[in-house]
């Protein structure tokens, strides 16, 4: 099968967050299974700088907001991947400094609509074949609303490629004015609930709904919860009305990468069979010497960490009021790694400074450092208010760092929460609350502290933990089901 995914990231040419790795680890996972995949991003700066000598295939022009732009087609060259990486390259829009969707000041670009249309539609011109190239995807798998024009677009081609489109985080949906919708020069027709408009504007994320052949997102509960108003965000009503066409499927993590056994960023390497408990423990004095606690802490407390963006999503505010009650009351230390609101990040500061030699504080992003706190601490906090799927908690599982999540998304797909039966059947791997609430977090955290002191029930934890199937097998598999449906849905 001919498969070109389309985002607006993937590792390790841009990532911010999961939508990065699940681009960069799916297509691999396709590719292993014998199929001929290709990756589009926009070009922009930062990933121009990564690959070597981009060639250029060829050029379109394409309507922007109220003007035209020369969309060069670049075919990037990375070692032992062959024709896979395809670039879209259009100066005025993409080639700027840091990151792909906001100002270092923390606004959107503001032209964010017009950026990713030109990129849409770039996509869809490649649907028709790759300049120089004879090439024609069978499917083009479109992810989150920076794509979500894209199978737009097709609808307007034929013959044309089967689409199916992914939704990563519906709290992100490219909603823009309808006058943006207007100077885009989009479909006059487009302009109505049916397709793209949505409460008064343009929604992109509702464009790749409606247009897509079929609609995926990253974990089964995730699925189901979307179609209700508490997580719907106001789709839920078009996500209920997909029917079928809507389904599940559950991000696997590159085990390549995540491996506790390979992974370069580490103090001692060490798998589930092999040197687990002296590589945690070294990796957790290399951690403890990194935060500068290495004199002043008890070596044999609980070490607990947190990575990720500093956002309501995850929770963040609930680990800020909990830590203090957790430091006053019990033997514990705790890292933190992430960037975000700024109003997060100076609290998480301030309680560094109250708490010092207790909580270790990185703001920024550092790959070397998350891979470091999953092999040094003993816990992992993930009390998300929603995780369409998460993939901290299962790089947590991969690296024996049991995980403490809320009962959500793929949180509740991924984590087995430690019970007496779950204990006994030798399946539990973390630590699970179902409220949303201070105290059900500080008591699963409690849970874990007691376990913690039962050292045999703890390995035992991490054991089952580290040989979770994460990897990608099954969901590859999963989406090329998927394909081939919406493949036959196209010929009908
Ligand atoms: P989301 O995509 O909602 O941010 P995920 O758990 O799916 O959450 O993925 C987050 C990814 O981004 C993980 O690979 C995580 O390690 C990484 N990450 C998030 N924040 C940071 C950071 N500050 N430094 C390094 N990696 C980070
Ligand atoms: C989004 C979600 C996260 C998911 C990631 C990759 O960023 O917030 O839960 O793991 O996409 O699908």
């Amino acid at each position: 099968m001919k498969i070109l995914l389309a985002a607006s990231e993937a590792f390790p040419f841009i990532k911010t967050g999961g939508l990065g790795d699940v681009v960069h680890s799916l297509p691999l996972a396709l590719k292993q299974l014998g199929h001929d995949v290709r990756l589009v991003l926009p070009a922009y700066r930062d990933v121009l700088a990564g690959v070597e000598s981009p060639t250029e295939l060829g050029s379109w022009m394409i309507p922007g907001m109220k003007r035209s732009h020369k969309v060069i087609l670049l075919q990037a060259h990375q070692n032992g991947l062959g024709d896979y990486l395809y670039l879209i390259h259009v100066p005025a829009l993409f080639d700027r400094p840091g990151n792909p969707y906001v100002h270092e000041e923390g606004y959107d670009w503001p032209d964010n609509a017009e950026r990713f249309t030109v990129f849409s539609r770039a996509v869809a011109e490649m649907a028709r074949g790759l300049p120089g190239k004879k090439w024609l995807p069978d499917v083009i798998h479109c992810h989150d609303w920076q794509t979500g024009l894209v199978p737009a677009f097709l609808s307007l081609q034929q013959p044309r490629p089967a689409t199916v489109f992914t939704i990563h985080n519906l709290a992100y949906d490219g909603h823009f004015s309808q006058q943006n919708f207007i100077d885009l020069g989009l479909p006059a027709s487009w302009w109505s609930v049916e397709y793209v408009e949505f409460y008064g504007g343009l929604s992109m994320l509702k464009a790749g709904m409606v247009f897509a052949d079929r609609v995926t997102t990253v974990s089964p509960t995730y699925a189901k919860e979307i179609c209700t108003p508490a997580f719907g965000y106001r789709y839920e009503g078009i996500l209920r009305s997909l029917g079928t066409k809507l389904s599940g499927i559950l991000n696997g993590i590159d085990l390549t990468i995540w491996n506790p056994e390979t992974d370069t960023y580490l103090a001692k390497n060490y798998s589930a069979k092999k040197q687990c408990t002296a590589g945690k423990a070294k990796n957790k004095q290399f951690l403890l010497n990194r935060a500068g606690f290495n004199k002043t802490v008890d070596k044999t407390a609980p070490l607990m960490g947190f990575i990720g963006r500093l956002v309501e999503q995850k929770g963040i505010d609930m680990i800020i009021r909990t830590a203090p009650v957790l430091f006053e009351t019990s033997n514990v230390n705790m890292v933190i790694l992430g960037s975000g609101h700024m109003a997060y990040e100076a609290e998480i500061q301030q309680l560094a400074e109250d708490y010092p030699g207790r909580l270790y504080v990185h703001i920024g992003y550092s790959e070397e450092l998350a891979h470091q706190i999953e092999a040094g601490c003993d816990i992992f906090l993930m009390p998300s208010r929603f995780e369409p799927c998460g993939l901290n908690q299962m790089y947590s599982l991969r690296y024996g760092t049991l995980p403490v999540v809320h009962h959500t998304g793929g949180l509740a797909d991924t984590v087995t929460d430690a019970q007496i039966d779950t204990i006994k059947n030798k399946t539990a791997t973390g630590f699970v609350f179902y409220h949303e609430t201070d105290e059900a977090l500080r008591e699963a955290i409690q849970r874990a502290l007691v376990l913690y002191t039962q050292s045999s029930v703890w390995k035992q934890l991490c054991h089952t933990a580290m040989l979770s199937p994460l990897g990608w097998e099954r969901s590859a598999a999963e989406y090329l089901k998927l394909y081939r449906l919406s493949m036959a849905s196209v010929a009908k």
